[in-house]
């Protein structure tokens, strides 16, 4: 089986931080959110992806080529221009001449792969949409279904009094190629505002799956923060890292000053320097070529690759971009930051 990774929006609500990255690239415990989803196929046997690309397609394409390098088939399809997220499926049509997968590139989630693909079989399905339960489902899209788990209509974003499931569109699909002829060629389609009602009018079945446990979609920066803690919080088990609420990760070629103070959890990537009396933690994540300066404060934050932060600053509920420079006595609280002549935002 094949996957299409729809990785080509904007993500606006994400900036600043998508200012200069594609959302899908953005490390999640140091490594791009695409990535570890990629690898994640490989569990379930799929080696081969096709990555429909629009805005900041040149970046994912440096990144990942043609996927030699993760041992992956990977395969670019780039639009002129975006799609939206039913043209974008559309547009990658040629790579589909069976049951495929297609996953929202923003997406963290412990979906069992194995048993979506066992129900779609069992389900006769033209389409299943794997769905997860949120307390205000108001932001997303809800999907109300019979007593035999087949959708029956869609509502996008609704308003609280139309509110009738809390059952949300997970951004996980299967697929039968022969649903693909009903979306028009090169034009813009949704595929949850459009494709999906559109689908269900002309009698194509479309099964619901609720077997997602831990779900959450990094949109946002307090989402994008928050998939962090739970990540910390053991709610979320990412391959190759433990942490339960507790624990430290360091990694190679750190140097750390005994005088540090560490509270768990945290995250310490490869060659990171922290100098005396720093205090790291609790829920600090700092990516790889870190030099943090003596007497600095972090709490709850986010540090990409190739930061510095200079003597005595204060970080708390922050992210903060590569390569950014925290000068010396800076004091940020629940920010974004990425670039000095940047004013930085609130979260
Ligand atoms: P926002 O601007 O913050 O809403 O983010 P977004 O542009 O990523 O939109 P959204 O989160 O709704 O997109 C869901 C998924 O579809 C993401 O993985 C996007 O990368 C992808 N996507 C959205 N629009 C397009 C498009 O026009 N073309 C392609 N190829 N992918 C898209």
């Amino acid at each position: 089986m094949k996957a299409l990774f729809l990785v080509g929006g904007r993500g606006t609500r994400l900036r600043p931080l998508t200012n200069k990255i594609p959302k899908p690239m953005i490390p999640i415990m140091g490594k791009p959110l695409l990535e570890r989803n990629i690898l994640n196929l490989k569990n379930v046997g799929i080696e081969e992806v096709v990555l429909s690309t629009c805005y900041g397609a040149q970046y994912i394409q440096r990144y990942f080529g043609d996927g030699e390098r993760f041992g992956m088939k990977i395969h670019h399809v780039k639009e002129d221009r975006p799609l939206g997220t039913g043209g974008a499926i559309k547009n990658a049509e040629k790579y589909f001449d069976d049951t495929f997968l297609i996953f929202n590139a923003d997406i963290i989630s412990d979906i069992d792969l194995k048993e979506l693909i066992k129900y779609h079989r069992e389900k006769a399905a033209d389409v299943t949409i794997a769905v997860t339960q949120v307390d205000n489902p108001s932001m997303y899209g809800v999907i109300e279904y019979d007593e035999n788990n087949y959708a029956i209509s869609f509502k996008e974003k609704p308003q609280p009094h139309e509110i009738t499931s809390n059952f949300i569109n997970a951004g996980v699909y299967i697929f039968e190629p022969k649903v693909l002829k009903e979306i028009p060629a090169g034009c813009v389609v949704s595929v949850e505002r459009e494709v999906f009602p559109q689908l269900i009018e002309k009698g194509y079945k479309i099964a619901v799956y609720k077997g997602c446990s831990y779900w959450i979609d990094i949109g946002t920066p307090e989402k994008y923060l928050q998939a962090h803690m739970d990540i910390m919080a053991g709610k979320y088990r990412i391959s190759g890292l433990s942490f339960s609420g507790k624990g430290i990760y360091k990694g190679p070629g750190s140097d750390i000053h005994s005088s540090v103070k560490i509270y768990e959890p945290v995250y310490i990537g490869a060659n990171v320097k922290i100098e005396e009396n720093a205090s790291i933690g609790s829920n600090v994540i700092i990516g790889d070529n870190v030099h943090i300066g003596k007497g600095v404060k972090i709490v709850g934050s986010i540090i990409w690759d190739g930061v510095v932060v200079e003597n005595g600053a204060r970080l708390v509920n922050t992210i903060v971009a590569s390569n950014c420079r925290i000068r010396h006595g800076g004091d940020y609280y629940s920010t974004v930051y990425v670039e000095e002549d940047s004013r930085p935002m609130a979260i």
